[in-house]
């Protein structure tokens, strides 16, 4: 069985050597609309300035090629770096997303980092995922798959024939992220493991992972 090419993503993988991720945009051939993948803000520890670089290459590239960005999406609050959702939404108009755990994490944060302010509510995103929600970018059918373990709230996105699968799956050679933040469970991302191994082929290329280690410098999602 052949997936139609109308209905398999162009990605491109926008790799970032301070924190070993990997931010996608993946696009509808037909329509040339797009979403973004996990962006990262820059931050510099040092100075503790944020940047746009990475940001600015992304938009860059969408650019080039012509896109309309339909979505930013995020798969689960990072641990390793900011989102550049937020000023992504700024330069763009484009809604921003997450899944629909995200209250569950923020509940947390609040709690452990004593930020009473902090709303828990996931409003910091337009819309909230839940599991097993369809969408599209342009004419690729999409979906969404809530893969906690690594996170309370993460999610797979499962877009044409790519899944997105951020930290649950790495290269081979990687394994999968730590399940030890608080929410985290190495059971649960067995099992979100077993159901992103269990789409159907025609549907998916599993191993877009987002946080892939970089053989140099060992990714902090890891650490
Ligand atoms: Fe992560």
């Amino acid at each position: 069985m052949s997936v139609s090419p109308s209905r398999r993503p162009i990605v491109k993988g926008f790799y970032d050597p301070g924190t070993s991720s990997i931010q996608y945009v993946a696009a509808c051939p037909v329509t040339k609309r797009c979403a973004i993948i996990d962006p990262v803000l820059d931050f510099d520890e040092t100075s503790g300035k944020t940047g746009t670089r990475n940001a600015d290459a992304i938009l860059a590239h969408i650019a080039a090629q012509g896109f309309t960005v339909e979505w930013i999406l995020d798969t689960h609050p990072h641990a390793d770096h900011f989102s550049a959702a937020t000023y992504l939404r700024r330069r763009t108009g484009a809604p921003t997303a997450i899944g629909d755990q995200i209250g569950n994490v923020q509940a947390l944060w609040k709690k452990i980092y004593n930020w009473p302010d902090l709303p828990a509510d996931g409003s910091q995103w337009d819309h909230l995922f839940a599991d097993g929600e369809e969408f599209r970018i342009g004419d690729v059918p999409a979906f969404v798959m809530f893969s906690p373990g690594h996170t309370l709230a993460s999610v797979t996105y499962v877009i044409g024939d790519a899944a997105f699968v951020h930290d649950t799956l790495f290269m081979p050679d990687g394994g999968t992220a730590r399940c030890d933040f608080p929410g985290g469970s190495a059971k649960r991302m067995w099992q979100s493991i077993q159901a992103i191994v269990a789409l159907p082929d025609v549907r998916t290329r599993t191993l877009r992972c987002i946080c892939a280690k970089s053989a140099t410098r060992r990714c902090r999602c890891q650490s």
